[in-house]
């Protein structure tokens, strides 16, 4: 598996220490708001675990599974393969995303979920790539700005490897080829 990585982009370090940051600002934001953490799966898997460790308030958290048509329609039309199981009417929610990339997928889940009148939505991402942006959303709370290259590793993966790595590196070109 170690043999296909060109570059370690973020350390294990390095990631611990973002991540916990983004947990102390959460906990600040949200004193008595008892938000509900909602990961989109599966990339949020890691980084939803360790930034939850991080958060010292109240909250819930509950998870979505959605697939995304990209390169197939330009819709930009997502399916839901798992809805919420909890209520989120009057909520305060925050969406946990692995990375932000075109955004088409989370601005979808955004105006999908604000349906149903939760009292706020935020945005917490692990990695955030704005070089690729097409939809009009922004993260509120990012760990990291990466540069437009394919990344693996804390969750995200290619073709489903590689998910299991401890630190997000670049995939070498070959891999893809
Ligand atoms: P978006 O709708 O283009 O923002 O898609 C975001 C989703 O695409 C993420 O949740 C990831 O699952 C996937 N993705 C985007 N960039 C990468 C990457 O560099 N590595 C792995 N997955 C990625
Ligand atoms: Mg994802």
């Amino acid at each position: 598996m170690e043999q296909d990585i060109q570059e370690v982009l973020i350390s294990e370090e390095e990631i611990e220490r973002h991540v916990a940051e983004i947990g102390r600002q959460i906990s600040r934001d949200y004193a008595d708001k008892n938000p509900i953490f909602v990961g989109v799966l599966k990339g949020c898997f890691i980084f939803m675990a360790d930034l939850m460790r991080h958060v010292t308030v109240n909250c819930t958290m509950d998870f979505m599974s959605v697939s995304s048509y990209r390169g197939t329609t330009s819709t930009g039309a997502v399916k839901i393969n798992k809805d919420l199981n909890e209520d989120i009417e009057g909520r305060h929610l925050i969406l946990v995303e692995d990375i932000l990339d075109s955004g088409v997928t989370l601005n979808y889940l955004k105006n999908y979920l604000s349906v149903r009148r939760p009292a706020s939505i935020r945005v917490a991402t692990l990695m955030d790539k704005p070089a690729r942006r097409k939809a009009d959303i922004y993260a509120d709370y990012s760990c990291f700005e990466v540069p437009d290259a394919f990344v693996v590793g804390y969750g995200l993966d290619y073709n489903e490897n590689y998910r299991n790595l401890p630190y997000i590196g670049i995939l070498k070109p070959e891999v893809y080829e």
